[in-house]
């Protein structure tokens, strides 16, 4: 199973505030909603609840919610975990072959030494009043393999960057196995 982390973070690292995001931008979400197509979601519990997750968090989209809550009300249609390690299992453990971990910033930090894939929207901006933020990406590990940059316009008050990130030492071995049946 393929665990990709799916975050828009602005320049600061921010990615939230007062349990919402500190932005609009219609290009990004239209991507964003490509991305998760057909895959097994999980997310923490602010995430949930939040504005973007009432709307994102659908019957027809599978998802895991992480909850240390052991009486919480969640629809029917989503699965409860106890902790990030149980939700992870049981992913795997239903043959899914992609695991899209969409936040927040307390489920992205502790799932991304797990994770295969970074989707990131880098937003070219900065959010002094930001109180949730995207754990560093560190050159050493993550690797950008593409992107794709879109200028502010009428309907995007920001720049915008899409960068998908691989882990290095995934690549290698990729690199390694392709050379070795290369020859
Ligand atoms: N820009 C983006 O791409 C993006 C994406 C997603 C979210 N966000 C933003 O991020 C903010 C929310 O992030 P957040 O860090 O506050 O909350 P969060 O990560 O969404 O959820 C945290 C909650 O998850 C549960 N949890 C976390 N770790 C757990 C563990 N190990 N075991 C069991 N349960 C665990 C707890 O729920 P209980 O308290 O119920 O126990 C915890 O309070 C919001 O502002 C949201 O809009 C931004």
């Amino acid at each position: 199973m393929r665990i990709v982390l799916i975050a828009a973070v602005a320049d600061d690292g921010a990615i939230g505030v007062r349990g919402d995001i500190p932005w609009h931008l219609p290009g990004d979400l239209a991507f964003f909603y490509r991305q998760i197509e057909g895959c097994l979601l999980l997310t923490g519990r602010r995430s949930f609840e939040s504005p973007q997750g009432r709307e994102m968090f659908t019957p027809d989209r599978s998802t895991i919610l992480v909850t240390r809550q052991p009486n919480y009300q969640a629809p029917a249609y989503v699965r409860l975990a106890r902790s990030v390690e149980d939700a992870l299992t049981w992913a795997a453990s239903t043959g899914a072959p992609r695991l899209c971990v969409l936040g927040g910033a307390d489920i992205y930090r502790q799932t991304m030494p797990y994770a295969h894939e970074l989707i990131i929207t880098h937003v070219r901006a900065h959010f002094p009043q930001a109180d949730s933020f995207f754990p560093l990406i560190d050159p050493a590990v993550w690797q950008a393999t593409w992107q794709e940059y879109h200028t502010r316009d009428a309907r995007h008050t920001w720049d915008y960057e899409f960068v998908r990130y691989e882990k290095v030492e995934k690549i290698r071995q990729d690199d390694t196995t392709y050379n070795a049946n290369a020859i």
